[in-house]
């Protein structure tokens, strides 16, 4: 997918609660028409959302061009309105950008702050503009212009923390460690094996984001209000100049619709459970009891009354931050359910979800990068640990199927030979011969080939399995995915 730059926030100097501005050349609001009382302050208080929705100004502008050249092409403007609008447009998109626009609390949207600009810059012909749309297909594609770019960029710091773990798995091959499960020692693995399960993870992600893409990348326009025009609008030359994959089908479900809101929240969400797993372990594995890892002191923050201390407030940050995305997720299904066709002013709180929620998910990434890339394991720490535990005695017990033992035998079997050995203080590969046959005659002197950290991963069998030989085929297999 191509790389886009993500759009700068416009600066925040001229808030929705700045003055009016004195002259707007026309009426305050779109809808001024049929009213003849001002509104009242504390609804334009709960009604605008311009502080929140300008920053998708750029998006706006960006559609409203692609909106004014069909515009034109269908006959409705003229090229010289057509040109003078674009450029209209473009000189609002660098007065917001450069903070001397002037945003007000009236101006109720960032669609119709940039209409009222746009006809005090460039006079009647603006006013031509919004032909054959509505504010509610304007915002549905604005939401999805904004969207595509921040899941190309999401999707990007996702490769890229993809890669830094990879470094990390190419080295580690060769460093044992004990699986948990129960955070039990369990069976041993390479490092190696235990990092590239969040490759895995990591990679639906991935997935995920340019499924919900592909459903985000649809044209609403041309639904207007909820209906459609009767304006001869054409779709797929607008569609084209957005570059959409396809068009809206309905035009009340192209107003009402969040499922890709829903799509997005749910995927960012499910992304963050995985940072936060990571984040929760290696807060842990930094902790002294542990010392598996050192994070770099770029990425650790101090204490104001403890000198000595370097703690991962990044990683606590990820893993509570968390929270947020699946409140944000929550929001949004909660502002979904039971909405009646088509469009409701409730749609208006989708906004603030997904933008926390991108913002979230992206200061956690730009974080998480490089302070992965910036910690180092203590791999003979790691290892020492691992050899603790008689953490062979599952391979034990599977040498003894391979001696027609059934399974639940074996197991009984190598229960009782771990109990001897926790009593003796001893590992499985330091009982002898007559000892193992003591409880089980079906133990030959082969049987040392099973024991021992390092001969357990050899016997490891299959795709997917932690046998160092098969690590390196999915390094292989990674390696080439990430140098296409
Ligand atoms: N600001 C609104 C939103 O974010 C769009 C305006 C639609 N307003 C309306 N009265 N139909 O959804």
């Amino acid at each position: 997918m191509a790389k886009t730059q993500k759009t700068p926030p416009p600066p925040e100097s001229t808030g929705p609660t700045a003055q009016p501005a004195k002259e707007t050349g026309g009426p305050t609001k779109l809808w001024g028409g049929r009213f003849q009382k001002k509104t009242h302050p504390a609804v334009e208080r709960l009604t605008e959302s311009l502080s929140f929705d300008r920053r998708l100004y750029h998006h706006d502008i960006e559609g409203s061009i692609a909106h004014a050249e069909m515009l034109a092409r269908i006959g409705i403007l003229s090229d010289e309105e057509k040109t003078k609008i674009e450029e209209g447009l473009r000189a609002i998109g660098r007065e917001i950008r450069e903070g001397t626009f002037r945003f007000h609390i009236e101006q109720e949207d960032i669609h119709t702050a940039i209409e009222l600009g746009l006809t005090e810059k460039i006079g009647e012909v603006a006013k031509k503009l919004h032909t054959g749309r509505s504010r509610n297909d304007q915002i549905a594609l604005d939401l999805r212009l904004w969207m595509r770019d921040e899941i190309i960029y999401i999707e990007e710091l996702v490769g890229r923390l993809q890669e830094e773990i990879l470094e990390h798995a190419e080295q580690t091959v060769e460093v044992p460690m004990a699986a948990t499960s129960h955070l039990q020692h369990a069976q041993p693995i390479p490092l190696a094996h235990y990092l590239l399960a969040y490759m895995e993870m990591l990679e639906r992600d991935s997935e995920r984001l340019l499924g919900c893409y592909s459903r985000v990348n649809e044209l609403p326009l041309g639904a207007g209000a909820g209906a459609g025009t009767s304006i001869p609008v054409d779709r797929e030359f607008t569609a084209r100049l957005l570059g959409f994959d396809t068009l809206s089908h309905n035009s009340l479900d192209a107003v009402s619709n969040r499922d890709f809101c829903m799509e997005f929240l749910t995927t960012l969400s499910i992304l963050m459970t995985h940072l936060s797993r990571l984040a929760e372990e290696w807060t842990w594995w930094a902790a002294p009891e542990f010392n598996f890892i050192d994070i770099d002191e770029a990425f650790c923050t101090g204490s104001s009354i403890l000198p000595q201390k370097k703690n991962p407030d990044p990683l606590e940050l990820i893993r509570a931050k968390t929270g947020r995305v699946f409140g944000d997720l929550t929001q949004m299904l909660t502002v979904m359910k039971g909405l009646p066709m088509s469009y409701n002013r409730d749609l208006q709180e989708d906004k603030e979800a997904v933008f926390d929620a991108a913002d979230t998910i992206g200061f956690a990434l730009e974080a998480l990068v490089p302070l992965v890339a910036n910690t180092t394991f203590n791999t003979d720490r790691i290892t020492e640990i691992a050899r603790h535990d008689p953490i062979d005695s599952t391979s034990l017990a599977e040498y003894l199927v391979m001696k027609s033992v059934p399974f639940r035998d074996a197991h009984h079997y190598v229960g009782r030979l771990v109990t001897q050995c926790l009593d003796q203080g001893k590992s499985l590969s330091e009982l002898t011969l007559d000892e193992f046959q003591e409880v089980c005659p079906r133990i030959e002197d082969d049987v040392y080939d099973a024991l021992g950290l390092e001969n357990c991963l050899k016997r490891y069998h299959g795709v997917g399995s932690a046998n160092p030989e098969q690590v390196r085929v999915e390094l292989g297999r990674w390696r080439t995915l990430f140098e296409e």
